[in-house]
């Protein structure tokens, strides 16, 4: 594509370090529980159910009561306003009222003088159960037809006529697991009682808004009585987006009972226990194909696990059913989605939101078109790629504007050396009958936007002190990602400042109202808009005083290096704030934004829900021990479109992050539950994520030189989410490997997460015995 070069930014663009590294690396940055205490702090812990689904027919309390330095016992019974902390749907009780749904509910909850004493009084409750039988996964909840959300149907075209036409057909069922955050940093939450009846509340959370509604309606007071603030966590990764609401009204609730301040901080196996996951996900599949591995028509059903309640499962599955197509175009298609109720923990947003499991579908399909055909899974994807007119629209009718993706897999794949190296592996392999190796190329295409389009807003205040500096507040959370650095370039490049002149604030529900979450990858794009607005119009009025002071154009005025010029007239910034300040000009400013052209009606199911695509590709190399199972990722490279990069050093942390965290959901991180209910998995004993030892020794990122055409923010693109789905290449890459033990055209039945025991499984279904 052919991109005007980037106009010269002295901020934008330019790789600078994440404003907090340093407190980050030295262990100086403050998460909320490092906050300092007030006196008379109480601690809060949780009473959990014993069951995954049953009545509670006794709970006793006195010994809980009893317990010296406990100051507070909070159930269902207490809560006189809001009982639930559901995000859409009122259906996940803020205290179990009586119908346990899933093991580890809370029950009640307890204040106590120290943490060690409410950990301790929580254990001597006594409850009983009138147990009654559990769904605890998607089979069992699919046989019941139970659901917490009505199930949804897609079309485009007639995907059983075009089944029926097609050359070569092909069925089949395919799985792929959940996933734990498994933030550095806990769920939190401080609440403290002000003295006009209010709450200040510091809270771990993606959504301050959301916790201030959700907490006001639990203490039954007015919004404005209750003021959310956050000034970073500690990843949130989705896991903070809904499912801090429960943690924060229960600390506020025993706040508001106590007039103390409360603290809950939920212990680890806790949080894990009890906090929503990725939604894992089951498919049945039917394909038809011709000879090159074009879809001719696909029908596809799509079973979500979403938990014991609602949550975000209605939007998550919706962006699942958005994404099937990833990079492809499906002609005739046909989507059944059901959103399952089980009794396990409520699933919820995770990076991605559900389009790594909409692409993990279509990739395995076109995988397994390939192994058919014998053919290159590389030669099959290209085939599918979006192209002109008719083939440049999705199923729900949005047109791929710029459709980069040809170009990108070229570079990739001449780059990566990927004819070569597949060569080197057949021959590898041909004489390897114990260690296989595996490669795989695979696309990202993710839309960028809430897909409801009223949460695509922003708003932001910009404050100019006399002495030229300025504090900058918006509504986006700080979570590792390196949304305040981006804003404070923007902000900076548009005053002309030097970086360090301009501060983000900490998050705070009473500087910018009514906000949207921090997800979807649109933080920077959003709460950076604002600010640029805000900052903006700061310039403007001080252009026009400039243009008044030495009679020039106000246009002719620029802003650089932290002073104001025109012709030979010059001022420093902060003169020039000082002489604004003396004709008593106003040098504070709010900023909104609200993305345009994005528009959807959910009755149809049709209209451009994205206001971009981002794009990329990986391509993974594997090695396989078909005797343990074990496998091991040997190289990656990647090629990943940010647009113009706002900070390139930020974005390349992004798409390492994101790769290894998606490596963990396919190949490392299983989620067990025992026959009870129980999570099995409930600390990193049982539950392995990816360490730095299995990040590959060849590990290149590759920022592809793509405008955004849309204008964005200095046409960059947002990179939170979409960098997690180029880890779908090491799955592939496994079953690749895999592919070499298989027969000539048969299928390789590997379940995701690709463990030890799934790669055992998947060779024992296709019959390999290793040195047989
Ligand atoms: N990066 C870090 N370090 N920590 C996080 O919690 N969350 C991810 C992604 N990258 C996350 C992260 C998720 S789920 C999203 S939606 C985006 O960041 C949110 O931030 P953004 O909108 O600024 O990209
Ligand atoms: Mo990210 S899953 O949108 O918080």
């Amino acid at each position: 594509m052919s991109t005007p070069p980037p106009p010269a930014h002295d901020h934008v663009g330019l790789p600078y370090a994440h404003d907090s590294a340093r407190l980050h690396v030295t262990g100086r940055a403050r998460y909320t529980d490092d906050l300092p205490e007030l006196p008379g702090t109480l601690h809060a812990a949780l009473g959990c159910a014993e069951v995954a689904h049953g009545r509670l027919s006794a709970l006793d309390l006195d010994t809980v009561r009893q317990l010296p330095g406990v100051r507070a016992v909070l159930t269902a019974a207490d809560l006189c306003h809001g009982t639930s902390c559901g995000p859409i749907e009122p259906d996940d009780p803020i205290l179990c009222a009586g119908e346990v749904s899933f093991f580890g509910q809370p029950l009640f909850a307890v204040a106590a003088d120290s943490v060690e004493i409410a950990r301790r009084a929580v254990r001597l409750a006594w409850a009983e159960y009138e147990t009654q039988p559990a769904h605890l996964d998607i089979a069992s909840a699919r046989a019941a037809a139970d659901y917490v959300l009505p199930p949804v149907e897609m079309q485009r075209g007639d995907a059983a006529a075009a089944l029926q036409q097609a050359p070569h057909r092909l069925q089949g069922q395919l799985s792929v697991g959940g996933q734990e955050h498994f933030y550095l940093e806990g769920q939190v939450s401080y609440a403290v009682p002000r003295d006009d009846g209010g709450l200040q509340l510091y809270c771990s959370t993606q959504h301050p808004s959301e916790m201030q509604q959700l907490v006001a309606e639990a203490l039954g007071l007015p919004a404005h009585a209750v003021t959310v603030e956050c000034r970073r966590i500690g990843g949130g990764f989705g896991g903070k987006e809904t499912q801090s609401a429960q943690w924060a009204c229960l600390a506020a609730l025993l706040a508001q009972r106590t007039g103390r301040p409360v603290k809950l901080r939920l212990d680890r196996d806790v949080d894990i226990a009890v906090t929503g996951k990725r939604h894992d996900f089951a498919y049945d599949y039917d394909a038809g194909f011709d000879d090159s591995g074009r879809l001719h028509g696909l029908e596809l059903t799509l079973a979500a696990r979403c938990g014991h309640s609602a949550d975000l499962s209605g939007p998550v599955n919706d962006r699942a059913l958005f994404h099937v197509d990833n990079a492809y175009y499906l002609d005739a298609v046909t989507l059944h989605n059901l959103r399952l109720r089980t009794h396990t923990v409520s699933n919820t947003a995770f990076r991605g939101f559900g389009g790594p499991q909409g692409m993990f579908a279509i990739e395995s399909v076109l995988d397994d078109i390939a192994r058919t055909l014998q053919c290159d899974p590389l030669v099959v994807r290209r085939a599918n790629f979006y192209g002109a007119a008719p083939r440049d629209t999705t199923h729900y009718g949005m047109t791929v504007a710029d459709n980069v993706l040809p170009e990108l897999v070229d570079q990739l794949e001449r780059d990566s050396h990927y004819p070569e190296r597949r060569h080197a592996i057949a021959a590898f392999n041909a004489a390897s009958p114990v260690l296989k190796r595996g490669l795989a190329l695979t696309p990202v295409k993710f839309g960028i936007a809430f897909t409801a389009t009223h949460y695509n807003q922003a708003g932001a205040l910009a404050h100019v002190y006399l002495d030229g500096s300025v504090l900058v507040s918006h509504g986006g959370i700080e979570m590792g990602q390196g949304l305040h650095i981006k804003v404070q370039q923007v902000v900076a490049e548009e005053l002309g400042l030097p970086l360090e002149r301009v501060r983000i604030g900490a998050t705070d529900t009473a500087k910018v109202p009514n906000t949207s979450a921090s997800a979807a990858s649109s933080s920077a794009d959003l709460n950076g808009q604002a600010a640029r607005q805000a900052a903006g119009a700061i310039r403007t009025r001080l252009a026009a005083l400039f243009a008044v002071l030495y009679g020039c154009h106000a246009a002719t005025v620029e802003f650089k290096g932290g002073q104001v010029c025109s012709g030979e007239h010059r001022l420093d910034f902060s003169e020039l704030v000082t002489l604004a300040y003396r004709r008593r000009l106003p040098l504070w400013e709010a900023g909104f934004y609200r993305t345009p052209k994005i528009h959807y009606d959910a009755d149809t199911r049709q209209g451009r829900p994205f206001y971009y695509f981002a794009y990329g590709a990986a391509v993974s190399e594997v090695a396989v021990d078909t005797l343990s199972g074990a496998t091991r990722l040997l190289a990656v490279d990647i090629l990943h479109d940010v647009g113009r990069s706002l900070n390139p050093a930020i974005d390349r942390g992004q798409i390492e992050g994101g790769f290894v965290q998606g490596m963990g959901w396919l190949t490392s991180e299983e989620l067990c539950w025992q026959p009870d209910g129980r999570l099995a998995t409930h600390a990193p004993s049982t539950y392995k994520i990816p360490t730095a030892y299995d990040v590959p020794e060849h590990f290149t990122v590759t920022l592809f030189d793509n405008a955004n055409i849309e204008e964005g923010l200095h046409h960059s693109k947002a990179v939170g989410e979409p960098p997690l789905m180029l880890a779908l290449s090491v799955f592939f890459a496994i079953r690749d490997a895999l592919g070499y033990c298989a027969a000539p055209g048969q299928r390789v039945p590997l379940a995701a997460p690709a463990t030890p025991q799934a790669v055992l499984d998947a060779l024992d279904a296709i019959g390999y015995r290793p040195g047989a």
